[in-house]
């Protein structure tokens, strides 16, 4: 295995990326009279990878296009969008005192009429509270922000990761991002600093991280996570990735975790984040602790980065006090599920304050996160609390949404046992299980044959005859001779997954 510049060498088809979808044109022939023409556009782009949206997505969203228009002629008559963890897109209510607050943030003048709140609306006090002291706070959502983000809000982020960990936290090291997906961006562009830099990255991966860094020209260093131990860090596996790439001569400079895992689901240990802090002291590595999913946690507690730090720096002195770390978590996931407003944060810990000082000038060129991102991130952290008017109503709703997710990922792993030649793990944490599949030699012919993966081919066979769109393994990177599929667990009802267990069995029977 060697690192390669923005991508993976896990050697699986990567015909999912949406460059296959776009109509095929031979670069040095294009006679398009625009100035920009595809062979213009930086290569970089050009090269970056997203397969959650990618060809399987736009197929499933025609799908879904002629369903609407009343087309008969599919073997089904819905489209399940198993491909990404959107919760409200699949059905998941959005909690109702965060929407009361942001309705009042929008629209300030119905705050003159409290009792119309209240006795029409189901507003409780507590809801119109809270907005006047964000909007006293912000002034109005329309308005730019501090770039870091709103000052109250980061006190408020900086109170709950006190009281989630046990260990103090300055707002001053606290940035609001658009989404997590931008707080990466933003780490990624400020750490590498030429096409030799490079970030240890878990595969199977998010592939956020792959794209960015190959936006970025950097160098992505595989490591993979352990099927077998329940996709624990495999801390041997990213010692040997480490060691290959500084002998090539990349300077390898942070390590991705993902915890809970994307697309794995697994919640990492005490033990497990312990190594990984360990590597990352005697290897002065950057540790970027995705925790994106920390509410969606269904054995075990999930622990902190920051946390194990903070406890590892107090029971050895001196070993990991140089250790840089940077954790993210955002409003899209968990029980809040609000990933179109775009709200979330990361905290820095062990910085350089003249790197900080970077980090700050390169979010402000964007000016701010969006305000209204924001004021959901203060919502997402700071709750109503048991004996408050709205707690009753946030706790049932939360819990409700909670025990839903829980109950249909244990029925898709139900199923998946069910099924000849696929292999699951049992699902500990974030929205998706990402199980194995035996597929028969002739299947895999079949797929050469079209010249797509085995894993593609056989999503693809699936989205074809049950509408259900999932992510071919090697959108996120596999062993290889590996094959797997991402899904969510959000799609509301089980009847969705009696279709895959129906389709499987067929597809099976079909190249025995
Ligand atoms: C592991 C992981 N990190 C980050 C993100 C992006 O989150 P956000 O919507 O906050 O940008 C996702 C989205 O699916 C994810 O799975």
């Amino acid at each position: 295995m060697s690192t390669v510049t923005g991508t993976t060498t896990t050697g699986t088809n990567t015909s999912s990326s949406i460059l296959s979808i776009a109509p095929k044109r031979d670069l040095s022939t294009s006679t398009d009279v625009r100035r920009l023409a595809l062979q213009h556009v930086n290569p970089n782009v050009r090269k970056a990878k997203y397969a959650v949206r990618g060809e399987l997505a736009v197929k499933a969203e025609e799908y879904r296009v002629r369903l609407t228009e009343g087309d008969k002629s599919l073997p089904f008559d819905s489209v399940i969008f198993a491909n990404i963890g959107n919760p409200q897109q699949l059905d998941q209510k959005p909690i109702t005192f965060f929407r009361q607050v942001l309705s009042l943030l929008e629209n300030p003048t119905l705050l003159e009429q409290p009792e119309v709140l209240k006795t029409a609306f189901g507003y409780q006090q507590d809801a119109v509270d809270r907005a006047q002291t964000l909007l006293q706070e912000v002034q109005s959502v329309g308005a730019y922000s501090h770039s870091q983000g709103a000052p109250a809000i980061r006190a408020s982020v900086a109170k709950f990761i006190e009281e989630r960990d046990g260990f103090p936290a300055n707002p001053q090291d606290l940035f609001l991002c658009a989404g997590a997906s931008s707080g990466v961006s933003t780490l990624l562009n400020v750490m590498c600093d030429s096409p030799n830099s490079g970030v240890l990255v878990p595969i199977p991966q998010y592939p956020l991280y792959t794209a960015t860094l190959s936006l970025l020209d950097a160098q992505c260093v595989p490591y993979y996570l352990e099927e077998h131990k329940a996709w624990g860090t495999d801390i041997d596996a990213i010692r040997s990735s480490l060691q290959m790439a500084k002998a090539e001569g990349t300077d390898v400079r942070s390590i991705v975790v993902i915890n809970p895992g994307n697309p794995t689901g697994a919640s990492l240990s005490a033990d497990d984040i312990k190594s990984v802090l360990d590597i990352a002291a005697e290897e002065r590595l950057i540790v970027i602790a995705d925790e994106v999913y920390q509410t969606n946690v269904f054995s075990g507690e999930f622990i902190s980065f920051k946390k194990r730090l903070r406890q590892l720096q107090h029971e050895v002195p001196g070993k990991y006090d140089h250790v840089e770390l940077a954790s993210l978590h955002s409003v899209s996931k968990g029980m809040v599920g609000e990933c179109g407003h775009r709200g979330g944060y990361f905290e820095l810990v062990g910085f350089d304050p003249l790197v900080v000082e970077q980090i700050y000038k390169f979010v402000s060129i964007m000016l701010c996160p969006p305000v209204i991102g924001q004021c959901l991130v203060e919502l997402m952290v700071n709750p109503p609390k048991p004996g408050q008017p709205s707690h009753d109503l946030y706790n049932k709703e939360y819990s409700g949404i909670r025990t839903g997710l829980h109950q249909r990922a244990l029925a898709l792993y139900e199923a998946f046992k069910r099924m000849d030649g696929v292999e699951c793990q049992e699902p500990q944490g974030s929205m998706y299980l990402f199980p194995t599949i035996t597929l028969p030699a002739k299947a895999i012919e079949a797929a050469h044959a079209a010249n797509r993966a085995p894993d593609e081919f056989y999503c693809l066979r699936l989205l074809d005859a049950t509408g259900v769109c999932v992510v071919p393994g090697s959108g996120f990177g596999q062993k290889a001779n590996t094959l797997h599929f991402r899904t969510t667990f959000l799609a509301p009802g089980t009847a969705w997954v009696e279709r895959i267990v129906k389709f499987h069995a067929e597809f099976m029977e079909e190249y025995k």
